[in-house]
């Protein structure tokens, strides 16, 4: 299975700031193991897609809504996305779920439906720094994860809440220990988890050592062409 490196743009980058980066990201060298997919605003979507149709490069959502269509003002179908080309979308990310208040319960219908939708769910999981030093890691995780349908192909990002934006990246030892249980607890070997909080050029190619950790997904640094582009060749 080829390694993932996703960037995930958050609330950054305008059109033409993502033609820019998209334009250069292409231009880049990429090593043939590799897969990269790109997570900007819905705004640049179309743009980005444009860019991406004969390119090896995937583009992917940062969220969608758990029905099809209808009366939801302000949210997005997975349709839509499909029609953009979009290959994945990410689902429950932990900005979503502790600052938007995302519950379980509809990340799953999310999940549910990007799978009916053929668009590729990267589910994100992970503890914060409190249920982590109450010990309760694995609790999080497994309510994270319970009820989903772990269907060949789909992706899990394991994301400490703890790690992410705030430079204190897992180790690629605690990274790796994650990923092996959630592994058992999905019981599939056939998905790609992959990891993300903090990574860096300086610490992604500890990551992509570990046998156990398929891929990144890299917020603050995947802003940084330059940056990004060391972290694929890392
Ligand atoms: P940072 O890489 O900025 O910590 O963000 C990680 C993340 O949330 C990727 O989805």
């Amino acid at each position: 299975m080829a390694k993932l490196i996703a960037a995930n743009w958050k609330m950054n980058k305008t059109v033409d700031e993502t033609v820019d980066f998209i334009s250069g990201l292409k231009k880049s060298k990429i090593p043939k193991e590799m897969e990269i997919a790109v997570f900007p605003p819905f705004t640049s979507l179309h743009a980005a897609s444009k860019l991406l149709e004969k390119s090896k490069i995937s583009l992917g959502a940062q969220n969608m809504y758990f029905e099809e269509k209808g009366a939801f003002t302000g949210e997005i179908s997975p349709l839509m996305l499909k029609e953009l080309g979009c290959r994945y979308v990410l689902i429950g990310h932990s900005e979503r779920r502790h600052i938007i208040a995302e519950k379980n319960k509809d990340i799953k219908k999310k999940f549910s439906l990007a799978l009916k939708w053929e668009l590729i769910p990267v589910l994100c999981v992970g503890e914060t720094k409190k249920e982590r030093k109450s010990g309760k890691t694995m609790e999080v995780i497994e309510s994270q994860l319970k009820g989903i349908q772990a269907s060949k192909g789909i992706v899990i990002a394991y994301e400490p809440v703890w790690a992410i934006g705030t430079g204190e990246n897992a180790t690629a030892k605690q990274a790796s220990e994650m990923h092996s249980a959630i592994r058992r607890i999905i019981s599939r070997n056939s998905i790609r988890i992959i990891y993300g909080g903090s990574v860096s050029p300086e610490n992604s190619s500890n990551f992509l050592r570990e046998k156990e950790i398929d891929g990144l997904l890299v917020g603050g640094a995947s802003l940084d062409l330059k940056k990004f582009t060391y972290i694929i060749n890392s």
